[in-house]
């Protein structure tokens, strides 16, 4: 299948949203993407990581992103969260165009409207949860909004956890923290790259759960990379990459539905022979 001619919207859904979270959907588009090219490397180390990517991230939706390893899952989130540079087209967050940012301004940008949440937990062991939790805007010298930093505490399910260190704490339960430490600051936008990587299924369940109610009761935005289908139906959509282009999308995902079009991309022979070398970069 080829890529859509415009940008790639998945169609809204009528969901129960809390007025705080209506009032955050105003502006429809969290992130976008216009016909984002990544080329890394020259000559014979050349690799097109993404082809002419267009895509809109809707404001307050959980959106899973799919694709085989080496289709530029993780380059198109460090393009559009503005942590790689990108080669041709736009990347935009909210109506902040990356590129026309200086490097002041970019980490400004980071810092204040893009959350993350990686693979590793990346939680400092001799801090505990509290402290994990606040410790970007304590070094940026921004004062948490308190009532806000309750209401992600109370929907991640940590409140009796937070005076732990991180060894004190399941792996689910840090990559909670993670998740709480992504959503402190308000972020426009959390992008997570195989958040539930490292974890058990039932730990994998506890964060999915908590990322999908921080859509649905606090109106976050959140993009997601994983391999699981299972994952991936606790998002509101699904995009499938390979080789570095957007070849299909699921609303509203079972993950059966999510299964079927994985086996059907990894049937589609004119891809089948691009991607056989390269099976093991992530
Ligand atoms: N820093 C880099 N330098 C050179 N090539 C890269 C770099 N990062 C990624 N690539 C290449 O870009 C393509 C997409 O990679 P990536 O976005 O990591 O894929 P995915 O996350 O879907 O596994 C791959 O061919 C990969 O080898
Ligand atoms: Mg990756």
């Amino acid at each position: 299948m080829s890529q859509p001619p415009g940008a790639h919207r998945p169609v809204p859904a009528p969901q129960s949203l809390t007025t705080q979270a209506v009032a955050r959907r105003s502006t429809p588009v969290a992130a976008s993407a216009t016909d984002l090219t990544k080329v890394y490397g020259q000559g014979e180390t050349r690799v097109t990581a993404l082809d002419s990517v267009s895509v809109e991230f809707g404001r307050g939706r959980f959106t899973a992103i799919m694709g085989p390893s080496g289709s530029g899952k993780s380059t198109l989130m460090h393009c559009m969260a503005g942590l790689d540079t990108i080669s041709s087209g736009t990347a935009r967050i909210g109506d902040v165009e990356l590129s026309s940012l200086r490097d002041k301004q970019l980490t400004r940008l980071r810092r204040d409207k893009v959350g993350f949440i990686f693979q590793a937990f990346n939680l400092l062991p001799t801090l505990t949860a509290a402290e994990n939790i606040t410790l970007p805007m304590d070094i940026a010298g921004r004062k948490p909004d308190r009532e806000w930093l309750n209401r992600v505490i109370d929907t991640v399910g940590l409140s009796q956890r937070l005076s732990h260190r991180p060894s004190q704490l399941s792996g689910g339960q840090q990559q909670r923290v993670a998740v709480a430490r992504a959503l402190a600051s308000r972020p426009e936008i959390i992008f997570a790259d195989e958040p539930t990587g490292n974890l058990d299924s039932q730990s994998g369940a506890e964060v999915l759960g908590f990322l999908r109610s921080s859509v649905l009761e606090l109106g976050q935005t959140v993009v997601m990379v994983t391999h699981d289908p299972v994952a991936a139906s606790y998002a509101n959509d699904v995009i499938f990459l390979a080789d570095g282009r957007i070849v299909d999308s699921l609303h509203q995902p079972t993950a059966d539905a999510v299964l079927d079009r994985m086996r059907d991309l990894s049937a589609a022979p004119d891809r089948r022979a691009d991607l056989a070398p390269d099976g093991c970069s992530s």
